[in-house]
């Protein structure tokens, strides 16, 4: 557990944060970094290419804070692209200015500029992490979010020995934005990424990647905690360790109820603490992953492997490779998800609005628009109760904190134009024809109480869906197979013990019903954490009101925010 020098850009941070090891002081730190976008060389599969990185390093630094801890980080674009940074599964209270998504909370941070993030971390413990926000940057620009319980006060679960960070990311042979600019010239998916990655590195089962295979060494008899992120852009993935049972303990920096799994479930956005004993003959075992899918979509279906290497063991002792469920393991899928439960202690409360203020249903499409220049003469878009979002110009953001006329709307729908039979026989684009496009929005009253049914449906193809709201946590009270049954449904949710999360995945041709308290003034991007996805348009944004008190409204914007 250490704070790399070079990841931080002041002397005095690390000495505070030695100093608070230290004495065991509460005091809440402020903790600095730099952020340098630079373009770096960087060899993978045999290929070597320049990649947007976050000062030199693949992943990027982690941010290592403490419950209560301010944080500043400094990013400068010294990068030919457009920058913005997303503090993934940070609620940023009051503060959307340091939220990150480009066009949504700010104007993007252009080749030569800086822009200082700003936020408290409060009443939050656990793995996040950030990414870049723009374009398809993330797939090479992220990294860890580490935050550690106040002084004093131990994690829920046995202490471990030792902790490690594990991000799972993929990794293209290709420019990356060439990639996806030329899908988007086609109309059609972007070509699938080459490799899986597990820190970085896509291990021995690739050509040239000796030298890039992770190894995590660990100690006979002593118990680890893995933080584990999916960075991935378009993949669900299946991870386990050879020979060695996995106890979740917490997902998106929320304890969890333990429970002991051979293979976790991890969807893009997400993120898995598991307990990890070293307990078995000593030697070398393979950690795997691969991705989960269980609808007639073509995915990179390659198995990315790290290496779990007991102390002492050489070398050339070949590991073994872990089973993990059938790529199209729907039943896996959701059993895992279903023991997904909030830990629900005195300290740990889960606190589900049990009264709905507001009832949203929304139904997920892909379907085709009319395009004279792609391929097949259309292009592939995605939608929301079909509104297939356009991004504005300006920051919604700021558009919404000065009063701009003619950015966005406020008149999203809260049902679909009309109901059918969601996931029923395949609906050709043609049939419904193609979405109406537009920069609309939700406004939510502040301290209201949500409950929002996202419905897949079977427009082109069922598909399951992670959607990640930020500025929020919320409960996932209820999922299911087929279409949402208000009757039904609504009577087997789990209104005890539901699992908080701010990423969650919609499964394929089900739905998934979430809850939460709309108390964090601002404009809030929901979108599916699929990156493909989110360039076909499957994303809006809930405008929540400012409340009556005067710190119950959006924050001024920093000095600094980018201009447009
Ligand atoms: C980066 O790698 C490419 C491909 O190998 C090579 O052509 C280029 O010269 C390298 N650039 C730098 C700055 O090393
Ligand atoms: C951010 O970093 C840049 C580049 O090092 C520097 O020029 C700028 O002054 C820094 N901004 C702040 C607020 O420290
Ligand atoms: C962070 O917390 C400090 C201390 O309570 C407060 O002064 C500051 O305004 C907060 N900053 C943000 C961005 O919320
Ligand atoms: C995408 O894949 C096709 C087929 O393999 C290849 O011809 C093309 O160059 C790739 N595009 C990019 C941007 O790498
Ligand atoms: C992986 O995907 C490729 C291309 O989509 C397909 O040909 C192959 O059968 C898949 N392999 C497995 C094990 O699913
Ligand atoms: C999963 O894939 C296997 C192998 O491709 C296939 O035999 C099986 O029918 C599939 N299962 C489901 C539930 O689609
Ligand atoms: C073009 O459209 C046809 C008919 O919808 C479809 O079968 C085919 O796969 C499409 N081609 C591409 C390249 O998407
Ligand atoms: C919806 O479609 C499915 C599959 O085609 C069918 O089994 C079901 O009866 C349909 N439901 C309704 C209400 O029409
Ligand atoms: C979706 O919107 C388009 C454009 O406004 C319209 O033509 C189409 O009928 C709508 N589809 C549905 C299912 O409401
Ligand atoms: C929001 O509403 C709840 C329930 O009425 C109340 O307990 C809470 O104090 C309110 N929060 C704010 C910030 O107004
Ligand atoms: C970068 O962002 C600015 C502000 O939105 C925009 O005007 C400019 O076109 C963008 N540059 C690129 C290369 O996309």
């Amino acid at each position: 557990m250490s704070i790399r020098g070079k990841d931080v850009f002041s002397g005095i941070t690390l000495l505070l944060f030695g100093f608070l090891a230290c004495f065991t002081s509460s005091e809440a730190a402020i903790k600095k970094y730099q952020f340098d976008i630079q373009v770096k060389n960087v060899s993978r599969l045999c290929h070597a290419k320049p990649i947007v990185t976050v000062n030199g390093m693949y992943p990027g630094p982690t941010v290592y804070v403490r419950e209560g801890d301010s944080v500043l980080v400094n990013v400068t674009n010294h990068a030919q692209y457009n920058m913005s940074i997303h503090w993934h599964g940070l609620k940023q209270y009051r503060n959307g200015w340091a939220d990150g998504p480009a066009y949504i909370t700010q104007c993007p941070i252009q080749t030569g500029n800086s822009y200082t993030y700003n936020f408290n971390v409060t009443g939050q413990r656990g793995t996040l992490w950030w990414h870049a926000h723009i374009l398809w940057l993330r797939a090479t620009v992220y990294g860890a979010i580490v935050i550690m319980p106040k002084q004093g006060t131990p994690f829920p679960f046995p202490q471990p020995y030792r902790e490690q960070t594990i991000l799972l990311g993929e990794w293209w042979n290709s420019d990356v934005e060439a990639v996806e600019k030329q899908g988007n010239q086609l109309g059609l998916p972007p070509n699938m990424s080459d490799a899986h990655t597990i820190n970085g590195k896509p291990g021995p089962l690739f050509p040239c990647s000796e030298k890039h295979t992770f190894v995590m060494e660990v100690e006979l008899g002593k118990t680890y905690l893995l933080r584990i992120i999916n960075a991935a852009l378009n993949d669900e993935l299946f991870l386990a360790i050879a020979g060695h049972s996995m106890t979740v303990v917490e997902v998106d920096a929320v304890y969890t109820k333990p429970f002991t799994t051979e293979s976790i479930l991890i969807a893009p956005g997400q993120t898995t603490n598991v307990l990890v004993q070293a307990n078995r003959v000593p030697g070398r075992y393979f950690m795997a992953t691969r991705t989960f899918i269980d609808a007639p979509i073509p995915v990179d279906n390659k198995t990315a492997t790290a290496i779990l290497q007991y102390k002492g063991i050489p070398n050339t002792v070949m590991p073994a490779l872990p089973q993990l469920p059938a790529p199209n393991d729907s039943v896996f899928a959701l059993s895992y998800n279903q023991k997904l439960r909030s830990l629900n202690s005195l300290q740990f409360p889960a606190n589900v609005p049990l009264k709905v203020d507001r009832n949203l249903f929304y139904t997920i499409g892909l379907g085709m628009n009319s395009c004279p220049t792609c391929v097949n003469g259309t292009r592939l878009l995605a939608s929301l109760n079909n509104i297939s979002f356009v991004m504005p110009q300006v920051g919604l953001l700021q558009a919404h904190y000065f009063d701009m006329k003619g950015v966005f709307t406020t008149d999203f729908p809260d049902q679909p134009p009309s109901p059918f039979n969601y996931t029923g026989a395949p609906l050709t684009a043609n049939l419904r024809t193609s979405a109406s496009r537009g920069t609309r929005v939700s406004k939510i009253a502040f301290n209201s109480t949500v409950e929002l049914v996202l419905q897949d449906t079977n427009l082109l193809t069922v598909e399951s869906h992670p959607f990640h709201l930020h500025g929020y946590n919320f409960f996932v009270v209820g999922t299911g197979i087929g279409n949402f049954d208000p009757a039904k449904d609504r009577i087997k949710y789990n209104l005890v013990d539901p699992m908080e999360r701010n990423t969650v995945g919609v499964p394929t041709g089900g739905w998934t019903t979430i809850r939460f308290r709309a108390d964090n003034p601002g404009v809030w991007f929901m979108h599916c954490h699929l990156e493909l996805h989110t360039g076909w348009g499957l994303k809006t944004a809930f405008v929540v009101e400012d409340g009556p008190g005067s710190d119950q409204t959006v924050l001024p914007p920093p000095s600094d925010l980018p201009p447009c």
